[in-house]
Order: C-alpha cells, then sequence, then structure tokens
C-alpha cells in the first residue's frame, strides 16, 4: 500500500510509483472492473495536474464509460467521434494539447484543456481506451505517452 509520504514533488518519480503501485494492485484473479477502479484510483494519484483519469470500454461501434476518477461524463461515445472514438478507431495514441482548437473534442467537464487517450489493444481486439484530462494546456506529452503505455501494457497482461 501506498502512502502520502511517498508522494515526491517529482513529477518522473510519481511517475515510477504509478508503475510500481499498478503491477501491485493487478490481479488477473479478480473481475476486470475491479482492476478498472484500482487503476483509474491509482492513476489519479500518481499523476499531477489532471481532472479525469479513466477508460471507455469497446463495445460493438461504440465506446461505453467503464470506470473513472473525475467528474460524471457522458456514457456512449461512438467509435470515429471525440477524442476518445478516433484514438479507438485508429488504434493509436492521440495526444491534443487544446481541445478548443479540436473541433471533435466532446467536453464532459468544461476545466479540461488537454487530453491523453491511450487505445487498450489485446491480441489485435481493441478493449478500449485508457483518456486523462486536465485543466492546463499541452499538460501531456511523449513522457506521458510513454508512461501511460507502459501501464496499459500491464493492464493487457492481466486481460
Ligand atoms: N473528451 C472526450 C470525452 C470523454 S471525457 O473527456 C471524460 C472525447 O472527446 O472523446
Amino acid at each position: 500500500m501506498f502512502t502520502n509520504s511517498q508522494l515526491s514533488k517529482n513529477q518522473a518519480s510519481n511517475y515510477d510509483l504509478l508503475l510500481e503501485n499498478l503491477k501491485g494492485y493487478l490481479d488477473k484473479d479478480v473481475p476486470i472492473i475491479s482492476n478498472l477502479a484500482n487503476m483509474s484510483a491509482i492513476i489519479r494519484y500518481f499523476f499531477d495536474d489532471i481532472n479525469w483519469a479513466g477508460f471507455y470500454l469497446a463495445k460493438d461501434d461504440h465506446l461505453l464509460l467503464g470506470p473513472f476518477q473525475g467528474l460524471p461524463a457522458c456514457t456512449q461515445i461512438p467509435m470515429g467521434k471525440g477524442v476518445c472514438g478516433i484514438a479507438a478507431k485508429n488504434q493509436k495514441p492521440l495526444i491534443i494539447n487544446d481541445v478548443a482548437d479540436f473541433p471533435d473534442h466532446i467536453v464532459c467537464d468544461s476545466n479540461s484543456r488537454s487530453e491523453i487517450v491511450i487505445p487498450i489493444i489485446k491480441n489485435n481486439t481493441l478493449f478500449g481506451v485508457l483518456d486523462l484530462d486536465s485543466p492546463y494546456l499541452a499538460r501531456f506529452g511523449e513522457t506521458e505517452r510513454l508512461i501511460l503505455e507502459k501501464a496499459v501494457a500491464l493492464l493487457v497482461d492481466i486481460l
């Protein structure tokens, strides 16, 4: 179990702690919904300057809201729509530095200014996406993409 004393002002070491904790909490013997709930909480805890972290899960031609931390969000996103739907359709990570400049962005929390979405793919099949929002412009870069891809790889291992 992590404690507040492990938190550092150094975001890089927070990212290491995030991955360490994730490895500790992910458990292939419990329902996936339990793992997604803990993973969203761990990301929310170790990531500075975000206002939403959670999952949308693929079902037919839509993404459906999964476990998350943050304000209530839209429950259905058509594949190919919004930042999440585009990342899901293309099966590629998507970073939006300023959501106001991205016409397809779907507003859930009006405080959100930037966003990153990482597709979750197991055996060439889209499982869903991991989505993080920040109230700051350009909060997410290559460092965040890499760390979140590592986090998603840990999740994919237990799917
Ligand atoms: N902004 C997302 C919708 C989900 S919320 O950010 C939680 C999008 O454009 O797909």
